[in-house]
């Protein structure tokens, strides 16, 4: 069984999408352990309370400093023990220390065709922001591993989405996020675990 932390900061569309993939089947081997968000308010902290999932707030606005957040975060990771963290729509600078300790254990959604409209400053309607003012006819979303880079780690899947006639960034990102983001990270966490499974015969 996969377990995973999913780190969140907004809405959390993503997470519904993997919550309900595990409840559909379509992930299977999987298990969601623990919900983390910087974001007290942030609204994915509610759905995942709403399926009994542990869910954590570790802002760094509740430490002195940087370095202090950063052993908290990691801290509670270590607690939790994930086999994959999942980055779904979370806005904060991940400690080194923790590319090094989970490397090739996690994975970013981006809402762009990588390496389009991707890299510091890229982030939520941002994206889509500058992908309609230069004017591209296709855009999508990429999830990858994450290295020690902004949105530079190897591409598992990328997924297209047509540009239409007047779209606006909030209409562009419920496209991307309904055609694109939430078809792809169900499939590459269900990829992985999966795979892992099949590791675990061995
Ligand atoms: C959205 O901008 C999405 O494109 C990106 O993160 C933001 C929040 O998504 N992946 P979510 O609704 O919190 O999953």
């Amino acid at each position: 069984m996969l377990s995973i932390v999913v780190c969140v900061s907004g809405g959390g569309t993503n997470l519904q999408a993997i919550i309900d993939g595990i409840k559909k089947g379509s992930i299977r081997n999987t298990k969601i352990t623990g919900v983390i968000s910087n974001n007290p308010g942030a609204y994915a902290l509610k759905r995942a309370e709403n399926e009994g999932i542990p869910a954590f707030c570790v802002s760094p606005k509740s430490y002195g400093c940087r370095e202090e957040f950063n052993e908290a975060f990691l801290e509670k990771l270590k607690e939790l023990n994930p086999d994959l963290i999942v980055l779904a729509g979370f806005l904060v600078i991940l400690p080194e220390k923790m590319i090094t300790i989970y490397r090739g254990r996690i994975i970013n959604i981006h809402p762009s065709l990588i390496p389009s409209f991707c890299g510091t400053g890229y982030y939520g309607l941002k994206v889509h922001e500058a992908a309609l003012a230069r004017g591209v006819k296709v855009t999508g979303a990429t999830v990858h591993f994450v290295d020690e880079g902004t949105d530079t780690g190897e591409i598992i899947f990328q997924k297209a989405v047509e540009v239409l006639e007047g779209d606006t960034p909030e209409v562009l990102q419920r496209r991307v996020m309904e055609q694109a983001e939430w078809v792809i990270l169900p499939k590459a966490i269900d990829e992985i675990a999966m795979s892992e499974q099949g590791e675990e015969k061995t």
